[in-house]
């Protein structure tokens, strides 16, 4: 169990990372103003994809097939994409239903809580687990402190839909509302879990922090191990490359860690997406050190993280192909037409399809899909993060 005494050394450490006043980030040394131009895409030199790294334990898969309700998420080929994009298959990782909620999170907030309680005194009473949250990862903390008969206190920033936030309290969870960004709800947060019997569950990272961070990292690692089968068993030995929306990053750390970790197949060409109001992770790769941005409104809720998570960042700046941000209108677009495919995606899980649009398609493309080493026989894989039950601002 975490002690006061920890709790409040991460307040410290966030408190001086993240200089607040009046609700609203600061930009300080190496932040990167809202306004500056991020519109180019970034992209690795082409050795990136030798570099290697450890895999995560495999006991994650097996602790997730154990679960009430646990089933493999559908993996879906759309021709029409990949006719598109110039490229031989397109199948999407379809998350909008994942242990019974629309989003992915549940796999992060499930393995850390299990190794968190593993750890605690058998008689020790309930504990609060809290967490700031753009939605998803709250909604999935809640749902497994309820199911495991502990409490949960979630801070939500501003920019959430009503919905979503009323999804969290529907857990059962203690829900705040800040008038301010990620960045700040993360913060607060890191206050409250200073509080007797609390721990901090968040999923993203900074120094000092990344224990936790770490296991829920290792919990999305399922979603990996399960595109491999499912193309395995379409008769694929792994795809060409994976599209991931990127927040802080940590569902990119996974992806980095499953694919530079294999020891057989090619090693795919791995994308972060982000929107344009919070480009955090392309800033911080163009730099070429991890910077925070001030973040804008976008209905891509999930996506708006100003900081990239500390423990995400040598495995993005090592392991990713490229970064590229995408505007509200393209993602809005791309979860119409998945729509029209038969795929239900929320803003954030139609950003794969919109960066992918805007790598491959233009005048740039055929340079781009060079770079990323594809051809006419590539497979790609995007991963629709969440359905839009989670993110009811697919339908504005
Ligand atoms: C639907 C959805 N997709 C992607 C992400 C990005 O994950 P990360 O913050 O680990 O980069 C999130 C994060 O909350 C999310 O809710």
């Amino acid at each position: 169990m975490l002690s006061n005494g920890r709790g409040k050394r991460f307040l410290e450490v966030i408190l001086a990372r993240v200089p607040v006043r009046d609700g609203r980030a600061r930009c300080h040394p190496g932040e990167v103003p809202q306004n500056a131009s991020l519109r180019s895409p970034w992209f690795a030199p082409p050795a990136a994809r030798a570099w290697r790294c450890a895999p995560a334990p495999a006991e994650v898969r097996r602790f997730h097939a154990s679960l009430p309700g646990y089933a493999p998420t559908p993996l879906t080929e759309l021709p029409p994409p990949a006719a598109e994009l110039g490229i031989g298959r397109v199948f999407v990782k379809d998350e909008s239903r994942r242990l019974g909620l629309p989003a992915f999170k549940a796999l992060g907030a499930s393995w850390a809580v299990h190794r968190l309680l593993a750890e605690r005194d058998e008689d020790s009473g309930p504990v609060t687990l809290v967490t700031a949250t753009d939605g998803n990862h709250g909604r999935a903390l809640a749902r497994t402190a309820r199911l495991l008969g502990q409490r949960a206190r979630v801070l939500v920033p501003r920019g959430v839909h009503p919905l979503a936030v009323a999804a969290i309290a529907a857990e059962g969870a203690e829900v705040t509302e800040v008038p301010g960004s990620y960045d700040e709800a993360v913060r607060l947060a890191a206050e409250a879990a200073a509080a007797p019997d609390a721990v901090l569950v968040q999923d993203t990272a900074w120094p000092g922090y990344e224990r936790v961070p770490g296991w829920i990292v290792e919990g999305y690692s399922t979603l990996s191990a399960e595109i491999d089968e499912q193309l395995a068993a379409a008769g694929i030995d792994g795809p060409g490359l994976v599209a991931v929306p990127v927040g802080v990053g940590s569902l990119a750390q996974s992806v980095v860690t499953h694919y530079r970790s294999r020891r057989s197949g090619n090693p795919p060409a791995l994308v972060a997406v982000e929107p344009e109001a919070a480009p955090c992770v392309l800033a911080s790769l163009t730099r070429g050190a991890p910077v925070s941005v001030a973040t804008g409104e976008t209905t891509m809720a999930g996506l708006n993280c100003g900081t990239p998570s500390s423990l995400a960042w040598p495995f993005l700046r090592s392991g990713l192909d490229a970064a590229v941000a995408v505007r509200d209108a393209d993602s809005a677009r791309a979860a119409a037409d998945l729509a029209a495919l038969g795929v239900r995606s929320g803003p954030c899980g139609a950003a794969a399809l919109a960066g992918l649009r805007a790598l491959l398609g233009g005048e740039d493309g055929a340079e781009h899909r060079a770079a990323l080493g594809l051809g006419p026989d590539s497979v790609a894989v995007l991963l629709s993060t969440e359905g839009p039950d989670a993110n009811p601002y697919a339908e504005l």
